[in-house]
């Protein structure tokens, strides 16, 4: 399953789950084998009823459907639309070969969020994380995206996830050439406010394949004794941001 098969990052995973000889089934709003609304907590349940009518099992979820937008609706689909799916094709994936699943964060992870978001999503709280959002311009995806990022390292470990043989992991793109950042990247003074917020020395902005890479091997049996890791795919970003000192517990 790929969620957010429709365009970008995750047509590029789709192009390259099918080229090895996988069987997709995309869930997006348009263009998929399941088109739902991911923002409607309703429709995910249909959701993952449809892909039961389909499938007896599953090798591997691949969670991309995400929205940059400032507006509430972005904790709906990055947090709980890529949680509750996940959660949902869980059974799915404990009956599978090799199970595994992985998650599209993006490096913003380790920029400012908001606490109030962050916490109201982990508790499960779709309605308070929607009205903590409210107002909260840029910090909502940030916050959206570092609650699924710690949500990862929390499931992942537990006896449902790891418990069940299911590796559970995250990839953080920095910045991506794809109809979300297409608008951005034509406007020379957003290009240099990216390169001061997101730097990446290794070179970008990236192509989506480059992030559909690293997503087939988290989803594919090669991807064997690591879960609840978040893997940067940003052209050094993050090393540039955070530093080389990482691992240090807190205090
Ligand atoms: N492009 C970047 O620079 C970048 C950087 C970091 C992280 N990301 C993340 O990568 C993921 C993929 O983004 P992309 O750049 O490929 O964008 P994209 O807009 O090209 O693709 C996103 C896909 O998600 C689907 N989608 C959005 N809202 C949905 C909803 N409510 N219900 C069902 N489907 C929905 C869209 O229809 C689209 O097919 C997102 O989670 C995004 O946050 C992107």
């Amino acid at each position: 399953v790929i969620t957010g098969s429709a365009s970008g990052i995750g047509l590029a995973a789709r192009r390259r789950v099918e080229r090895s000889g996988g069987l997709v089934i995309g869930i997006d709003r348009r263009d998929a084998e399941i088109e739902v609304d991911l923002a409607d907590a309703g429709a995910r349940g249909a959701a993952a009823e449809s892909i039961r009518s389909l499938a007896t099992s599953l090798d591997s979820v691949i969670v991309c459907a995400g929205i940059g937008r400032p507006e509430p609706a972005t904790v709906s689909v990055n947090y709980f639309g890529a949680v509750e799916i996940l959660e949902r094709l869980r059974p799915l994936l404990a009956a599978g070969v090799q199970p595994r699943a992985v998650v599209v964060v993006s490096m913003a992870i380790v920029h400012e969020a908001d606490a109030g978001i962050v916490d109201a999503c982990l508790r499960g709280d779709e309605p308070a994380a929607r009205s903590a959002a409210a107002g909260k311009g840029p910090l909502i995806y940030r916050s959206s995206k570092r609650a699924l990022a710690r949500w990862v390292r929390r499931a992942a470990i537990t006896h449902a996830w790891a418990g069940a043989g299911i590796a559970l992991n995250a990839v953080a793109p920095g910045v991506v050439r794809t109809p979300m950042t297409a608008a951005l990247l034509d406007m020379p003074a957003q290009v240099a406010r990216l390169r001061q917020d997101t730097p990446m020395p290794l070179g970008g902005p990236a192509e989506a394949d480059e992030i559909a890479g690293a997503l087939e091997w988290f989803a594919s049996p090669a991807c064997s004794g690591v879960t609840g890791q978040c893997l940067f795919v940003d052209g050094g970003s993050d090393a540039v941001l955070r530093g080389d000192d990482v691992w240090r517990r807190p205090s």
